[in-house]
């Protein structure tokens, strides 16, 4: 049915109707490494942006295109909500651009496992970022002698610095899909991974309502006490600029942040830090978009093959990813075009996939559907806010999981 409803499209034939979420400044720019490379073959871009970090209102967006009949051609979307649209039978099948070019043996497994759905081919993999990063104003911390803490102890000491100097330690923004970014490294930092793994992949109840849970949500209530009073509803991208401008010491998000420190002209290393979230320096918590091409009817169309093919090339997958921050989603691209955080992402990505260390984003739907992702959202920020003690807000998640599971 959906097939069916999916295959009348907006676009003419030689245009690709691109549904996407990313509007801030550094998403725009790499967004444009794509459009510029399918002008260049003759494909004109049918621009369709739906603001909104995380890509919650874009997925709305999109629910309604489909029900209407008049589903995008592509879209970008992130992990279980690829191999719902799938077994939905949305999607078109890339199996033959896939084969041809030999994916299988360059793009990672980990991503693999969201891209194809019954041995085919159904998304094509745009980057890979994650979620277990601080970015840093280095003269912020500088000039109140902070060096970067290794430990969640040592951070802690370094957010007291800074209040006591009267700098805001951490730029937050209360949305949802951000505080679960958050919570996605302070998880992992607390518990380990088998914790991380056991909670939000197993879902696991003893994990889930467990002391360890009790402490990560304490030390929520910590992040929490170091953010400015005008956090609530705040995008991420200011967040960003609030560490850019020197407002506030650090951001705790995905390295799409980086694009935003890039985009004003800010230099890694120097006016800008990047480090793992302290305990969790030997882990990455992955979140890969991707573009799943929705099923026009028939085959899948030449701008559609076209535009999958442009993705995976090699030469795009470094010039994207160096200005959107993330890693290349092809284990065979050179590093050399990186700066100083793009070489981290690439090492720990590798590193982390070959000891057992990588492992999806709970915030950004690579751990569990959206329906059990957007349950935790729930408690998340209810505690966040305040609406629960940590003892609760465990319970509530044992309770949120095992109802929407
Ligand atoms: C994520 C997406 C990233 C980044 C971020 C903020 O879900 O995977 O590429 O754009 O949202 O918009």
């Amino acid at each position: 049915m959906l097939t069916c409803l999916a295959s009348v499209t907006a676009a003419s034939a030689s245009d690709v109707e691109v549904l996407h979420w990313w509007t801030a400044g550094g998403e725009a720019a790499a967004l444009n490494v794509l459009k510029e490379d399918l002008q260049g073959q003759g494909i004109s871009w049918n621009d369709m942006p739906v603001a909104g970090g995380g890509g919650e209102s874009a997925m709305t967006v999109l629910r309604a295109r489909v029900t209407s009949g008049n589903a995008p051609t592509a879209v970008q979307m992130l992990g279980f909500d690829i191999l719902d649209w799938a077994g939905q039978g949305a999607l078109a099948d890339l199996n033959a651009v896939a084969v041809k070019e030999g994916w299988d043996e360059v793009v990672p497994q980990a991503l693999q496992a969201f891209a194809k759905h019954d041995g085919k081919w159904v998304s094509a993999p745009v980057n890979v970022h994650s979620t277990n990063w601080v970015w840093a104003n280095k003269s912020v911390l500088d000039a109140n002698g902070i060096d970067v803490p290794a430990t969640w102890e040592e951070f802690e000491v370094a957010l007291g610095k800074l209040s006591e100097a009267g700098v805001t330690p951490i730029a937050h923004g209360g949305q949802p899909w951000q505080d679960a970014t958050v919570f996605d490294a302070i998880a992992m930092s607390t518990g380990g991974p088998e914790f991380y793994k056991a909670a939000f992949v197993d879902l696991d109840e003893d994990t889930l309502g467990s002391d360890t849970m009790v402490e990560a949500f304490r030390r929520m209530e910590v992040i929490r006490a170091n953010v400015d009073d005008n956090f609530s509803g705040r995008d991420w991208n200011l967040a960003t600029a609030m560490v850019a401008n020197g407002e506030a010491a650090f951001q705790l998000m995905g390295d799409w942040a980086k694009g935003e420190f890039l985009n004003a002209g800010l230099v890694p290393g120097s006016d800008f830090l990047c480090f793992r979230f302290p305990g969790t320096q030997d882990q990455v918590t992955f979140n890969a978009d991707q573009f799943a091409l929705f099923d026009q009817g028939g085959d899948v169309s030449a701008e559609q093959a076209a535009l999958a093919s442009a993705i995976l090339s090699p030469s795009f997958q470094s010039a994207f990813n160096v200005v959107k921050g993330s890693a290349p989603a092809r284990t065979d691209v050179s590093d050399e075009a990186f700066d100083v955080c793009g070489k981290q992402a690439i090492a720990d990505l590798a590193n982390a996939a070959s000891s057992g260390n990588l492992y999806g984003s709970m915030a950004h739907g690579h751990a569990a559907p959206a329906s059990v992702k957007n349950a935790m959202y729930d408690v998340i920020t209810a505690h966040f806010n305040g609406e629960f003690d940590a003892e609760t807000a465990a319970a509530e998640l044992v309770d949120a999981v095992s109802i929407a599971k």
